[in-house]
């Protein structure tokens, strides 16, 4: 099992849509048993692989933020949440692509659980209990580094930073490569590394983002951290497919978008192999 955080303090740089793509690629033209874990109380991630009327169904009673110890005052079992009974399999008609859907009281995680031992953790003992034997657990994160993706941290064996090659998305990256070390230090059990930064939203014909992205390949080469080669362009057939519920892999799959993230997916894969 390969666990990947998707993680940007960032919002709008592609997290949740690179997450939905990349799993439902994997299930689908490559026949491994993906499990998305959406960690966002947005529920963008959720509500690209289910329609709201099917999360509306499941909210009560399953969800991350059940995973996560949350709602535990309202129910009177003093039992532990099962993590089985929040997963969605084969969501979108893909086999092997299950969903763990989030929740918008997911915002008050922070609150609820402060001063709960061990609360970085939680996920990974919750994952260690899956029925089915993940061959990829594919973690959307919020744009922050809370609780919540403290606790993709723990659980991940690597993170994927997407990143719009634009002048302002692109200053904080420092910062954030800076806080995930020093958090990995902190974090009990943490071996989460950086798997690399991909370029997503690009803007083909403007030279801003190619020089840009030269730029960072550098920095970042210096600094030792892989960028991806594979870009992911700005096209509107990517973000048309969140108003009908699925990802554009199923909307438009013979988009260069899509084809984008199948070039993509055969990098990571790559990377894997090497190892
Ligand atoms: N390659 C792309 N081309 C065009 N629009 C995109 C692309 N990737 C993402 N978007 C759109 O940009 C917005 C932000 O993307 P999203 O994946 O939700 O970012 P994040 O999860 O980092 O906040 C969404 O409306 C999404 O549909
Ligand atoms: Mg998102």
């Amino acid at each position: 099992m390969i666990t990947i955080s998707f993680i940007n303090m960032k919002g709008g740089v592609g997290k949740t849509t690179s997450a939905v793509e990349i799993g439902a690629i994997l299930a689908k033209e490559h026949d491994y048993d993906v499990l998305i874990i959406d960690l966002d109380p947005q529920t963008n991630a959720t509500l690209s692989l289910i329609s709201l009327q099917e999360w509306e169904i499941v909210k009560d009673t399953g969800t991350v933020a059940d995973v996560l110890g949350m709602n535990k005052g309202i129910s009177s079992r003093e039992v532990e949440f099962d993590i089985n009974d929040a997963i969605i399999e084969d969501v979108c008609d893909i086999s092997g692509l299950d969903l763990i859907p989030s929740h918008l009281e997911l915002t008050f995680l922070d609150l609820d659980l402060s001063g709960h031992p061990g609360r970085e953790s939680i996920l990974q003992s919750q994952l260690e209990k899956t029925e089915k034997d993940y061959d990829f657990v594919i973690i959307d994160c919020p744009p922050n580094l809370t609780l919540a993706p403290q606790n993709a941290l723990v659980v991940s064996d690597y993170i994927i930073v997407p990143v719009v090659p634009e002048i302002f998305p692109a200053i904080g990256l420092p910062l954030l490569i800076n806080r995930i070390k020093s958090l990995k230090k902190r974090l009990p059990n943490c071996e989460v590394d950086i798997l690399g930064i991909m370029f997503t939203k690009v803007k083909r014909n403007t030279n801003l983002h190619k020089q840009q992205i030269d730029s960072l390949r550098k920095a970042n080469d210096k600094d030792g951290i892989y960028t991806f080669q594979t870009i992911i362009p700005e096209t509107v057939r990517i973000s048309e497919a969140i108003s009908e519920s699925k990802p554009a892999l199923l909307v438009n799959p013979n988009s260069d978008g899509v084809e984008s993230y199948r070039t993509f997916v055969n990098e990571l894969l790559l990377q894997f192999e090497e190892e």
